[in-house]
């Protein structure tokens, strides 16, 4: 889906974790409401290199009578999130979007699994949000398992506990929760879920996503998942964020993350 450019003005930018940052942005009525799963780039306003253009999921998003605000929940690991950080209330940002397909919720079933590594927890966040607030789904419905390297990177775990019921958390080095990869619990825990009747939808680092891709492997649970590959233009012109997936005939195709995603079926995706 194409966006289009808009000048949004800083309302908050506050560092709630160690090196990461909730960022909430005015910007004007005609912003297009997004679907939880889409993104925006966003870089400064008025900066002249193009390269410093960021693609950041959407957490939340709110519509008032003569503004929209748009919240972003982004962890500092370069140049252009590090850029971010600096701005301070009342900076100018420019934002294209809503970009991306976002999530497929009309299909959903009774069971919801969300899993989310690190920062992955930003478009799953307005996912169940969305679930729970506009389609109804009860929090009893709603699993959320969640991994983190460590309890200092625990970011968004507040707003899923007041919208899910059932939360596992994990840490790689054991500080919250418990300790390993949220792989390992997921791997424990599907047998309690049916596929007849369970959604599974995920966000977070690509090794993580590889390693669920096998633990579903064959099985019959539909899984979509939101790939946070690297970016340069976000709007599909490049092709530098190609992935190689499976077509309807189960040959081998590449995919723009921008454009054709960021949202994918995990059967779909070839990872090696
Ligand atoms: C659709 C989409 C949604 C995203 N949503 C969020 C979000 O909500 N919050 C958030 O914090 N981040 C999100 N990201 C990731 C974010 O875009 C990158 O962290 C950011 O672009 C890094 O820019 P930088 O200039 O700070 O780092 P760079 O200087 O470009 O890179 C610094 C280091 O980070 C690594 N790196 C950069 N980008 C990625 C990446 N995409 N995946 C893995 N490693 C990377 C580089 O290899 C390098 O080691 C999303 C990415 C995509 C594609
Ligand atoms: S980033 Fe350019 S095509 Fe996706």
């Amino acid at each position: 889906m194409a966006g289009s450019i808009y000048i949004g003005e800083i309302l908050k930018n506050e560092e709630i974790q160690e090196d990461c940052f909730l960022m909430k942005i005015k910007l004007a009525s005609s912003f297009e409401n997004p679907l939880p799963g889409q993104f925006v780039m966003i870089r400064i306003a008025g900066l002249n290199d193009p390269f410093l253009s960021r693609p950041i999921s959407i957490y939340s998003f709110s519509r008032e009578k003569n503004d929209c605000k748009m919240e972003l929940l982004y962890r500092v690991v370069g140049k252009g999130t590090q850029i971010l950080a600096g701005l301070i209330e009342g900076s100018q940002v420019e934002i294209n979007g809503p970009l991306g397909n976002g999530f497929e919720t009309d299909s959903v079933k009774e069971n919801i699994i969300f899993i989310a590594g690190g920062i992955g927890m930003a478009p799953l966040s307005m996912l169940v949000e969305s679930l729970r607030n506009c389609a109804g789904h009860s929090s009893a419905a709603m699993s959320v398992y969640t991994g983190f390297q460590s309890s200092s990177a625990v970011v968004g775990l507040d707003k899923m506990r007041k919208l899910c019921r059932h939360i596992h958390v994990c840490t790689d080095d054991g500080t919250l929760g418990k300790k390993g990869f949220v792989t390992h619990i997921i791997q424990q825990d599907m047998k309690k879920f049916m596929p007849e009747n369970t959604s599974i939808y995920a966000c977070g680092p690509r090794e993580m996503l590889k390693v669920l891709a096998k633990i579903l492997g064959n099985s019959k649970f539909s899984c979509q998942v939101s790939l946070e590959e690297r970016m340069a233009c976000g709007t599909g012109a490049c092709v530098g964020c190609a992935v190689a997936v499976k077509d309807k005939q189960g040959k081998l195709a590449y995919k723009r993350v921008c454009a054709d995603g960021p949202v994918f079926s995990l059967s779909d995706i070839i990872w090696e």
